[in-house]
């Protein structure tokens, strides 16, 4: 699996979003931010601002990746639960797909609130709300949803983002879901995503089965009748 091409493809998803957040949030004129759970660098590698930029990890190989995808950024292998810097040291902290992986999304947030005076998360799903049509590829959508609980992610942490930011003391500016609709995905975005599926029921549900939903969802797609849509949740706030 190419985790910085999966990364980079949900980085697209939340783009017009970001740029939307970041500017709300003043980015452009903050001097220190921080990536928490900063992956390959799909996102960080993306900003190129005068502000010295930082990103933290548990994943020492996601971390050797970030380096060549974000380089002017400093990075260090931490724990997102207890952030290894002092309070308010930086302008900004913000997270993408990250928190539905963490154990304790609340610390996680306690902690960026800690050491930011402005937090922002991007991109929480929750596959409670997921809807797949033509109705025969709603097995696809269960199936996604076991392989993310067996992974250790809590795939329904979505609608409970706003109200852990409370929880956290950050008074949120703004919330809600990102925007998909119109969005149609490439060929090779499809491909991809495919590829992910591929590897996350392997073992876990019969080839044949999934290769007979990728069969469904090929021929819905072809006939423009293909709905797939998971709501993703936002918030940033300051603390
Ligand atoms: C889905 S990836 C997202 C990466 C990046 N934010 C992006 O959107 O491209 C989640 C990342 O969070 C990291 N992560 C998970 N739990 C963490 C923790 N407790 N502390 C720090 N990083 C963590 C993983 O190693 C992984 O790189």
């Amino acid at each position: 699996m190419n985790w910085h091409a999966r990364y980079l493809q949900q980085a697209v998803w939340t783009r017009d979003l970001r740029t939307y957040l970041f500017e709300k949030a003043g980015l452009t004129a903050a001097s220190r931010v921080l990536e928490v759970g900063c992956g390959t660098g799909a996102v960080l590698g993306e900003i190129h601002i005068p502000a010295a930029l930082h990103g933290v990890d548990l994943e020492p190989e996601s971390l050797v990746q970030c380096r060549i995808h974000a380089g002017s950024a400093s990075l260090t292998r931490a724990d997102a639960h207890s952030l290894p810097y002092s309070d308010r040291s930086f302008d900004i902290a913000f997270c993408h797909f990250l928190l539905l992986w963490v154990e304790n999304p609340l610390q996680v947030l306690r902690e960026m609130a800690r050491v930011a005076r402005t937090v922002i998360a991007l991109a929480e799903p929750d596959y409670n709300q997921r809807v797949d049509e033509p109705d025969t590829l709603k097995p696809l959508g269960e199936w996604q949803t076991q392989a993310l609980l067996r992974q250790g992610a809590d795939p329904f942490f979505g609608c409970e983002l706003a109200e852990t930011f409370h929880q956290a003391g950050i008074r949120i500016q703004e919330t809600g879901t990102l925007q998909q609709s119109g969005m149609k995905r490439s060929l090779e975005e499809w491909k991809n995503e495919w590829d992910v599926i591929e590897t996350d029921l392997a073992g876990f549900v019969p080839s044949v089965d999934i290769q007979r939903m990728k069969s469904l969802d090929e021929e819905a797609r072809g006939r423009g009748e293909r709905i797939l849509h998971v709501p993703t949740y936002f918030a940033w706030g300051k603390t």
